[in-house]
């Protein structure tokens, strides 16, 4: 049976450092990393992550605000709130909860964050420092971050020689991973739905990443023996063993079955998902501290 790869304790380590570094910051008298996190609409997935993250970043000692807009919400309205962030300086971090309505264009809106506030990594400037192995200033978006933190505790930082399958093509996951993987001296291959014989492929992989939102696709015969598995997915899925209308929570991979071949393995819930929101805490207090003219906190 695989190790477990426990996402909730090394979270946990992360945030303690975050807290550590926030109170150092407060100590030298600069003040406290701020956290704006912007809501459009009703969503009930996207309300239950942002108000995660108002309360980790609370817990991490920020200043946490979260501005709650209505559905209707004009483009111009909400780029008028993303100027005014941009020049608070109490603001280190901005995040705009994806997806938003479909009359705002999310493409137009990533863009207008600053950079230096651009907490998810997605904006041009920390694409392309990232995608030219610039990770050492990028601020890299928070799901891959931390899912390659997991990585390292497996297999340490230097990840020559080691083959890596990315399940997913996503600006949010899959093409970012990718390129964490290879800055790491990993041989890396994306696949996608368009891919021919996909599980012939993942079995190559001694390190797999699946982020491809399919619930449990990946079967314990996609795995190479004694192969690392990052599961990113989260699909809750009808549970009706558990009662009528109830659901559970299941990854993009058949975790029993995987778990049978791998040498490691990401649970869901408890695996990539709570470092998600620690990679986010640990992005903003990086900014706060480059904000105070101070040396960029590593993790
Ligand atoms: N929606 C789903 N994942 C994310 C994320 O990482 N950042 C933002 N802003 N929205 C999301």
């Amino acid at each position: 049976m695989a190790e477990v790869i426990d996402g909730k304790k090394v979270a946990a380590e992360v945030t303690a450092k975050v807290k550590a570094l926030t109170a150092e910051l407060a100590g030298k008298g600069k003040g406290q990393p701020g956290l704006a996190v912007v809501i459009v609409g009703e969503d009930p997935a996207s309300q239950v992550y942002v108000a995660s993250k108002s309360r980790t970043a609370k817990e991490c000692g920020f200043l946490s605000l979260q501005h709650t807009l209505p559905a209707d919400t004009s483009e111009q309205a909400l780029l008028k709130l993303i100027g005014n962030l941009n020049s608070d300086p109490a603001i280190h971090g901005i995040l705009v909860q994806l997806p938003l309505p479909a009359h705002i264009d999310a493409g137009k809106v990533i863009q207008a964050i600053a950079p230096a506030k651009d907490v998810d990594g997605f904006h041009f400037i920390n694409v392309g420092k990232l995608g030219t192995g610039e990770t050492e200033t990028a601020f890299v978006p928070c799901t891959p971050a931390g899912s390659m933190l997991l990585i390292e505790r497996m297999h340490g930082k230097d990840l020559s020689g080691l083959s890596a399958v990315v399940l997913g093509r996503s600006n949010i996951v899959g093409k970012p991973m990718a390129n964490l993987l290879l800055a790491a001296n990993a041989t890396v291959t994306i696949a996608h739905s368009r891919t021919r014989d996909l599980p012939a492929l993942a079995r190559t992989a001694d390190i797999l990443v699946a982020a491809v939102g399919r619930p449990e696709m990946v079967r314990g015969d996609w795995v190479k023996p004694g192969a690392t598995v990052i599961d990113v997915g989260i699909n809750r899925i009808p549970a009706p063993e558990k009662g009528e209308g109830k659901s559970r929570l299941v990854g993009d991979v058949a975790y029993e079955e995987a778990a049978a071949i791998a040498g490691a393995i990401t649970p869901v819930p408890g695996g990539v998902g709570p470092m998600t929101i620690a990679m986010l805490m640990a992005n903003t207090v990086i900014s706060a501290y480059l904000a105070a003219g101070l040396e960029r906190p590593s993790f």
